[in-house]
């Protein structure tokens, strides 16, 4: 497809959750059309926390290859889907963090006009999610973004239950992502690159 819609994918991860549901987002979005870049917030904690759980330890070996983000993957973008593990109800340092960096893009109105989406997963069910969500998206209403969320537009939105985005319960990584979370994020990666593609062509 010529002039495909632009989407980076940048999330966080500790053990491995939110990389595999970055990962269908991405095969999902490409399916739709787009041109797509998956980039991982940096890793903010130290080498003992990792090795302390090797969950983590194993998520950060399995995604050395995916690139650092940095704000040009932003920038370049036409829409950005960013993710996070739950914690304490709230986003990741570490995604964060990265967040914190766009300041320069911000004060030039380059955050601005793009399509915003976000997904997160947590241990428990009702453990945070949505205010996970809700919180991500109060810096893309300071960005001058348009959140592109799910709602109940498809009925896979039905089994997954959450209109804010994708999310997942992974019980501390007894539940892996499975078919009801994968096709919350075919459903989003859809709605996010065929909204994008609607507004770029208005
Ligand atoms: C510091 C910390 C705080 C957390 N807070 C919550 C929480 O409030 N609710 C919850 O259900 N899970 C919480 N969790 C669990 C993670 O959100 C959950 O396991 C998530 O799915 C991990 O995603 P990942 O595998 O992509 O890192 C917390 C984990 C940590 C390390």
């Amino acid at each position: 497809m010529s002039n495909p819609v632009k989407l980076s994918v940048i999330y966080y991860s500790s053990t491995g959750t939110g990389t595999e549901i970055a990962n269908t987002l991405v095969a999902e979005a490409e399916a739709a059309g787009a041109e797509v870049r998956l980039r991982r917030a940096p890793e903010l904690a130290p080498d003992s926390a990792i090795d302390a759980n090797p969950a983590w330890r194993a998520n950060v070996e399995a995604t050395r290859s995916i690139p650092e983000a940095t704000p040009d993957d932003v920038e370049w973008a036409d829409a950005v889907i960013f993710g996070s593990p739950t914690r304490f109800g709230n986003i990741a340092s570490q995604l964060k963090q990265f967040i914190d960096t766009l300041g320069g893009l911000w004060a030039q109105g380059k955050l601005a006009d793009k399509v915003y989406s976000g997904f997160t997963s947590s241990a428990t069910a009702h453990g945070g999610q949505e205010s996970t969500l809700l919180a991500l998206y109060n810096s893309f209403h300071h960005f001058g973004g348009i959140v592109v969320a799910p709602g109940y537009t498809d009925g896979a939105k039905f089994a997954d239950g959450n209109p804010y985005g994708t999310s997942h319960v992974d019980a501390q990584g007894q539940n892996k992502v499975d078919d009801t979370t994968r096709a919350a994020a075919a459903v989003q990666a859809r709605r996010v690159v065929t909204i994008t593609r609607a507004l770029r062509s208005a």
